[in-house]
């Protein structure tokens, strides 16, 4: 059988270009004891891949020239060699940009029931998406009954899910994303209080009106400006979760840091930042609370679903950096 990949053949500079990826097709070598093989159906397309494409040093090693793209995904098992896994079995893990993943001794593979949730919710809301909105709003944003939380990037995979969550533990939720569809969205299909477009400008004075007394929990999706403006309508005792910073990812000339962090020393405020990885052994906990809020129809969870092949993994993931999307980027293999 063979197997079509995307590698990286080249580290980007500022945005990724055609030229920075190889396409290779590859025969699958047979299966060891204890090895799975998975048709990849849908892949997670996520900002952090940006960073994996760089050489410097972070929370994960970066991708090697010459290496499969590594991406989220979810798949069906279609052969295997290990105990654990019988052939049909849905599974999510880390397949990188192909056709097959072949999982030595089964590593890195989770079961997942398609019968509680279809396999794109269980990459998004259900996933390593929910689980960074669920435990970065929570655990480091603290955000309770009665807060001010502004989400930036409040229409996209994560944010929109922060937002769900803040608004069923009684927070006023304000959204930041770009375009008018976003904040319609924002409005009226996740129920925020208030929403913002960031590109007609006057964000400053849009946030004033939306937060009169400011804000208790701020969660950075984007960093930049946006992030500075946050910093400065801080309250007392306010807290600033760093989750990223896309509109600096494609940088070339160094990451542009806060300049109103003196705002955090004036409000006794902190800002902290995260890896939803540190909270891979308490995913059930967040996966339980928002099935059960997905099932009560609390919450919503969006895709935007994008059919292709993996030939199509670079204009699709530019699509993150374009702002042209609701909800959780997915690339579906047809
Ligand atoms: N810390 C962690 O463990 C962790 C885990 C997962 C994700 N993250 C981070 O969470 C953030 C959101 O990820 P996601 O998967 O939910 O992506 P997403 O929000 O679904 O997609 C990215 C969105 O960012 C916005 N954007 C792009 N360029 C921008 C710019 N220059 N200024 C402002 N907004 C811009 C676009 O929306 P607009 O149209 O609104 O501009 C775009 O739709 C990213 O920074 C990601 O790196 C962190």
């Amino acid at each position: 059988m063979q197997n079509k990949q995307i590698r990286l053949a080249a580290r980007p500079i500022g945005n990724p270009k055609d030229t920075d990826f190889q396409l290779t097709i590859e025969e699958l070598p047979l299966l060891s004891t204890n090895d799975v093989l998975v048709e990849v159906h849908q892949l997670s397309l996520d900002p952090a891949m940006r960073g994996w494409m760089n050489a410097a040093r972070s929370y994960i090693r970066p991708v090697e020239i010459g290496e499969v793209m590594r991406a989220g995904g979810a798949g069906k098992v279609i052969a295997s060699e290990n105990p654990k896994f019988a052939v049909g079995d849905f599974v999510t893990g880390s397949p990188s940009i192909q056709q097959y993943w072949l999982a030595k001794e089964g590593k890195g593979v989770t079961k997942i029931d398609t019968r509680l949730a279809p396999l794109s919710i269980w990459l998004s809301t259900l996933g390593m998406t929910g689980m960074t909105a669920y435990f970065g709003l929570l655990d480091i944003g603290e955000a309770k009954e009665g807060d001010v939380v502004v989400v930036s990037g409040g229409a996209g995979a994560v944010g929109s899910v922060v937002g769900q969550v803040a608004k069923i533990k009684g927070c006023r939720v304000v959204g930041i994303a770009g375009g008018q569809d976003k904040v319609d969205y924002m409005l009226n299909e996740l129920g925020y209080d208030a929403a913002i477009d960031y590109r007609a400008g006057n964000l400053r004075t849009a946030l004033r009106k939306a937060c009169p007394e400011g804000i208790d929990v701020y969660f950075d999706n984007v960093g930049g400006e946006i992030l500075d403006t946050c910093l400065s309508m801080l309250r007392m005792k306010a807290r600033v979760v760093i989750c990223g910073a896309i509109s600096q990812y494609n940088a070339t000339e160094g990451v542009s840091g806060p300049k109103n962090y003196l705002s955090l020393l004036v409000n006794r405020a902190k800002m902290e930042g995260f890896v939803v990885f540190d909270y891979a052994s308490r995913y059930a906990e967040a996966a339980m609370a928002m099935g059960q809020w997905l099932r009560e129809g609390k919450m919503k969870s969006k895709e935007h679903i994008v059919e292709g092949g993996v030939e199509d993994f670079l204009p699709t993931l530019m699509t993150l950096f374009e702002g042209d999307k609701i909800g959780k980027l997915i690339l579906k293999l047809v």
